[in-house]
C-alpha cells in the first residue's frame, strides 16, 4: 500500500460513495411517485431488526408523501434503470405528472406502496422515527418486506454478489461497480 500525499479542500464537499435507490410513495390522489434518493444507510435495533436510514432535504413531494403516509418503497437502481432514475430525478411531482418514461409498478405485499418492477432489490418500509436537521428530515424505516430478483442467490447478507445486482453508484456522478473482491476475513489471513 502506498502513502497518499493529501491536500485540504474545504468543508463543502458532500462526496460520499452512495448506492442509488428510487424511493416510491403514494401521492395524495393515490398515484405512484418515484424519486432518486441516495442518502441511504442502515442501522440495527437488535438481532435481525434492521432499519433503513433515509434522508431527504427540502419540500419535495416524495418527502411530503413519506411524512403524510409513513410508507415508502426503496428500490435499488441497476445500471439498466439509469434512464428511469435520471428522469425521476430531473422532474418534480409538484410541477408535472412524472409519466414521461415507460415503467411498471406493483403494490407491495406487506406495505401499501408502489414497488418498481424493474428493480432487482426492493424494500417495503414503514417509518419508525423521523429526525429533523435543518432543511433535512432523516427517516428511520422499519423493513417490512424485501423483494429480490428470483435469480439472485440470497442465503445471508454476506453472500450477496453485488455484481449480479449491478447497482448504480452515485457521488455527484453516476458510476457502476467493478469486480467482486472476496468476503470478510479473506484478506487478513496470515
Ligand atoms: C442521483 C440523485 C440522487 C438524489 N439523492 C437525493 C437524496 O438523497 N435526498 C434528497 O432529498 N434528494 C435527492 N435527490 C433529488 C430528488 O430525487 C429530486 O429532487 C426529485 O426530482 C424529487 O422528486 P419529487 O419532487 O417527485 O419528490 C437526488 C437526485 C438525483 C438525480
Amino acid at each position: 500500500m502506498k502513502t497518499v500525499k493529501r491536500k485540504s479542500v474545504g468543508t463543502h464537499f458532500s462526496m460520499c460513495v452512495q448506492p442509488a435507490f428510487l424511493v416510491g410513495t403514494n401521492n395524495p390522489d393515490g398515484s405512484p411517485n418515484f424519486a432518486p434518493i441516495t442518502w441511504i444507510s442502515v442501522t440495527n435495533e437488535k438481532d435481525n431488526d434492521y432499519l433503513l436510514v433515509v434522508s431527504m432535504f427540502g419540500t419535495k413531494t416524495t418527502k411530503q408523501n413519506v411524512k403524510r403516509t409513513g410508507k415508502l418503497s426503496v428500490n435499488l437502481v441497476s445500471t439498466d434503470m439509469l434512464g428511469l432514475m435520471d428522469y425521476f430525478g430531473t422532474h418534480h411531482a409538484a410541477d408535472e405528472k412524472k409519466d414521461g418514461v415507460p415503467y411498471s409498478v406493483c403494490q407491495g405485499t406487506a406495505v401499501d406502496v408502489p414497488v418498481l418492477d424493474a428493480s432487482r432489490w426492493g424494500y417495503e418500509c414503514e417509518v419508525a422515527k423521523a429526525v429533523e436537521t435543518g432543511d433535512s428530515t432523516t427517516f428511520f424505516c422499519r423493513i417490512r418486506n424485501v423483494q429480490v430478483d428470483e435469480t439472485v442467490e440470497v442465503s445471508d447478507t454476506f453472500s450477496i454478489d453485488l455484481t449480479k445486482l449491478d447497482p448504480v453508484i452515485y457521488s455527484g456522478m453516476y458510476h457502476s461497480i467493478g469486480k467482486r473482491l472476496g468476503k470478510i476475513g479473506d484478506f487478513s489471513k496470515p
